[in-house]
């Protein structure tokens, strides 16, 4: 067999953002099953505030996803990749766009195209659900309706729930379909759209796999 024959079902995977609160977790039960993680993050000072954590027992690849280095060399080996790292949250104003998108799509990109060199065709991204920009909602009279973005006004007097944008009754909750129309309505929440439509030009481009967690 040739130099680099693997055990059938044993992964080596890269998990970009692999020290953070999700991708911690995933390192962890990677290693738990038998796989191979990699470890890819810049261990981001807002996402670190305590000591930075990468997991015992996965090898970290410390640096910046937009690097394409840094990435060719993480790759290394690699069968699949798991992409959690990510600038999250809101930003405190507007002037945080830069960075969010170089992070999030900027990042992607690279990756991407270092993953489309390097051969590797299976991709797992952390999606959001942000990109459906509100939850369901339900109206008793009116079924299911649409509500707008939020009034300052209904903020600042601690009005948090969205009415019914045509009778104004109260609406009830329920869970999002994964068909509800993509509507992204913050810098982040764009930022992880274009991740995914990223994601799914690369899988035709070269044959790949992507698959979207929302
Ligand atoms: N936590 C949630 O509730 C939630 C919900 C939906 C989606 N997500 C998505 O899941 C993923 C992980 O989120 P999390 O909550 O674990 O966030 P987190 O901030 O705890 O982890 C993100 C990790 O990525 C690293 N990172 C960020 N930018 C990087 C870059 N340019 N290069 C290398 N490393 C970088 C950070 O250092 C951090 O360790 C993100 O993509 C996020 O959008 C999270
Ligand atoms: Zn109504």
């Amino acid at each position: 067999m040739a130099a680099g024959f693997r055990s059938v079902g044993i992964m080596r995977v890269l998990v970009t953002g692999g020290a953070g609160f999700i991708g911690s977790h995933i390192v962890e039960e990677l290693g738990a099953r038998g796989h191979e993680p990699v470890v890819l993050d810049a261990l981001l000072p807002t996402a670190h505030q305590q000591a930075p954590a990468v997991p015992d027992g996965a090898e970290w690849v410390p640096g910046d996803v937009r690097d394409p280095d840094t990435v060719t060399r993480a790759l290394a080996g690699v069968d699949v990749v798991c992409h959690q790292a990510a600038m999250v949250g809101l930003g405190k104003d507007f002037a945080d766009a830069p960075a969010y998108v170089a992070c999030n799509d900027l990042g992607t990109a690279v990756l991407l195209a270092a993953m489309a060199e390097a051969g590797v065709r299976d991709l797992v991204l952390a999606g959001s659900m942000v990109v459906y920009g509100e939850g369901r909602y339900d109206c008793v009279r009116h079924g299911q309706v649409r509500p707008g973005p939020r009034a300052v006004s209904d903020l600042e007097a601690g009005r948090f729930e969205p009415l019914c944008p045509r009778c104004g009754a109260e609406l009830e909750p329920g869970l999002v379909g994964e068909d509800a129309p993509a509507d992204p309505r913050n810098v982040y929440a764009a930022t992880k759209l274009a991740q995914e439509l990223l994601a799914a030009s690369w899988a035709r481009a070269v044959g790949g796999r992507a698959v979207s967690l929302r």
